[in-house]
């Protein structure tokens, strides 16, 4: 029996991934796995129970057991709706650290691998190509320019009425792609067999559209 294909989406963050990903799966009628969701809500439990953001063992244990549930647009922490209390600027820079540990991205991989069913998965995150679905039918590599990068997060919380400024974004997205690219596990990068797919250009739909032009093509 051969497993559900997989398209690996990965790139930093604020590239576009979680629109262009969840696009491509309705386009073709896959499931979707938001994999930086498991590590905003890892960050997140962490916080509400008080644990270290170093303490890697802890928080492997709540890795494990995360009490977490997807459902359409809206995430849940046991009772909890937390879909937008996971993307805060401070969880977001939680999850980054929570995600440098080797630990914690163990106790995630069978999490993530049970997404795969028929008639397929679109995965997006940094290691989707790399480490957890290698075998991914498609892998693409999705990037902007920071500052393209920037300017999209800065209008997105404009629109939820939350200040910011483009400078300090700017400025965090740096700090953030680089810790990202330099952690010694699944650090953020383009693995071989992935094509570039660069959106600064470029609008949500139309990066969508090349993606499942290319599934097709390579499944024809
Ligand atoms: O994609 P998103 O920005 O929601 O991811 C949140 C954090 O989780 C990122 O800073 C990144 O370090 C981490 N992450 C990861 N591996 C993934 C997905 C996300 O390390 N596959």
């Amino acid at each position: 029996m051969s497993a559900a294909p997989v398209i690996a989406i990965d790139g930093p963050s604020a590239a576009g991934k979680g629109t262009v990903a969840e696009e491509v799966a309705r386009t073709l009628g896959f499931h979707y796995l938001d994999s930086g969701a498991l590590y905003r809500l890892v960050a997140l439990a962490a916080a509400r129970e008080g644990i270290d953001a170093g303490d890697e063992a802890k928080l492997a244990a709540i890795a494990a057991r995360l009490p977490a549930r997807f459902e359409g647009e809206d995430i849940y922490l046991e009772a909890e709706r937390v879909t937008d209390a996971i993307r805060s600027e401070e969880n977001s820079f939680a999850a980054s650290r929570v995600a440098a540990l080797p630990a914690v991205r163990r106790a995630l991989l069978d999490r993530q691998r049970s997404f795969r069913n028929p008639p397929g998965l679109v995965a997006e995150g940094r290691d989707m190509a790399s480490i957890v679905f290698p075998d991914a039918a498609l892998k693409v590599f999705l990037t902007a320019s920071p500052e393209a990068r920037a300017e999209r997060r800065y209008k997105q919380l404009k629109e939820k009425g939350i200040a910011a400024t483009l400078a300090a974004l700017l400025q965090d997205l740096r700090e953030r792609d680089a810790r990202d690219a330099a952690r010694s596990v699944a650090p953020l990068k383009q693995s071989p067999g992935a094509r570039l797919l660069d959106t600064t250009a470029m609008s949500a739909a139309q990066a969508a559209n090349l993606v499942v032009d290319w599934y097709r093509g390579a499944n024809r």
